[in-house]
């Protein structure tokens, strides 16, 4: 079947998809392609596919490239029903909803979001899937215990169209250990420390860290996984927490008051902010209510998926809810925003380096404070 595929029995646009994945396959060394049941799929914002990305995707929709398993789509560049409310360019707006048509036009969901296991697309412990956002990767590998390498946009959507991905890497139990010993000398005191180790840890490790002696909660388990990915690493393991744990005699590090102190100096280039970005990854339903009751002058923006609209009370004054996006992958510098403030260093490390703004980087409460 597979070969019938590559040879273009299912048309040009599978057989493109597979190409794709046999030649992922072949570099890796994997022995064969394997079932998915799902897929998540990055490359969605204009500001980071351009036209290129966007003729690119438009082609393959119209080779006939389809869809076989449930697949949802990383953050857009806007809000998509409120772009115009809530003042985002509209010839980025344009072009942005037709990056969308041409995922619709595949199959995808258009769910938008960098945390699809709060919105519905929650894959099981021992799940083989596709998946591409870094931080989502980690966040199921780790926590939710399916199955991902780090795939690319393409990659995960060519993993789509043909509802396989190659045998290789974390698909592997054996490349699922722990490699480094990780000794955290005191506990976190809020989510920006989490943030803050896995930002100091991915920045100077790779490999698979196992952590014995702290204690996370879900959000922060996501903002640490983010940071740990804006390095190199897809997976780590906490006891407690993930179901495949095992402990580790490997390499060991410390990571206390000096490291994380020097990582928050590192993120941070100015000590106000025009405004205050909480949502990265998105925010679970808990982190936006967080953001909404606490008092503060700043002006506020809270990303989250539109999965949650429902759920939130419509805000007011200086705190905005906005769905679809977030403060990387939109505009924000060209919509005349020159400094964010951030309690994730990924979304930090991004602000600066990618979006050429000026970063606080601290807790939530510190932030709006
Ligand atoms: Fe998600 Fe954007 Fe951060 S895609 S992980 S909120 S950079």
């Amino acid at each position: 079947e597979e070969e019938g595929i590559l040879d273009g029995e299912e048309g040009e646009g599978a057989q493109k998809a597979i190409e794709i994945l046999v030649a992922l396959g072949d570099i890796n060394g994997a022995e064969k392609l394997v079932e998915i049941s799902g897929a998540q799929i990055s490359g969605v914002s204009y500001k980071t596919i351009g036209d290129a990305g966007l003729a690119f995707l438009s082609d393959w929709a119209s080779k006939g490239a389809r869809i076989k398993v449930p697949a949802t789509l990383n953050p857009a560049g806007v809000d998509i029903e409120r772009w115009k409310e809530l003042n985002y360019p509209p010839e980025f707006a344009g072009k942005q909803l037709e990056i969308l048509r041409a995922y619709e036009d595949m199959g995808a969901t258009a769910s938008c979001t960098c945390t699809p296991y709060l919105a519905g697309n929650k894959p099981g412990f021992g799940s083989t899937i596709s998946w591409a956002e870094s931080s989502s990767v980690i966040f199921a590998n780790s926590v939710l215990g399916a199955r991902t390498n780090r795939e690319s946009g393409i990659s995960a959507l060519a993993a789509a169209i043909i509802g396989k991905t190659s045998l290789h890497g974390l698909h592997l139990t054996e490349n699922r250990l722990g490699t480094l010993n990780v000794e955290i000398e005191k506990m976190p005191a809020n989510e920006a420390e989490y943030a803050a180790i896995g930002y100091y840890i991915g920045k100077n490790y790779r490999g698979i860290p196992v952590f014995n002696n702290i204690k996370p909660s879900m959000e922060e388990l996501k903002i640490m996984g983010a940071a740990l990915a804006t390095g190199s690493i897809s997976m780590f393991h906490v006891r407690g927490v993930t179901p495949e744990y095992t402990d580790t005699k490997a390499e060991r590090i410390q990571v206390g008051k000096e490291e994380i102190e020097e990582t928050f100096e590192s993120l941070s280039t100015c000590d106000d902010a025009e405004v205050v970005c909480i949502g990265c990854p998105h925010c679970s339903l808990k982190e936006v209510e967080e953001a909404l009751r606490q008092k503060t002058d700043k002006e506020v923006w809270i990303f989250t998926a539109r999965k949650n609209r429902d759920a939130i009370e419509k805000y007011r004054g200086n705190k905005k809810v906005i769905y679809d996006t977030c403060m990387v992958v939109s505009p924000m510098e060209e919509m005349g925003i020159r400094s964010i403030g951030t309690n994730s260093a990924k979304a930090a490390f991004y602000s600066l380096n990618l979006s050429g703004m000026d970063v606080k980087f601290d807790s939530m409460e510190g932030l709006l404070k």
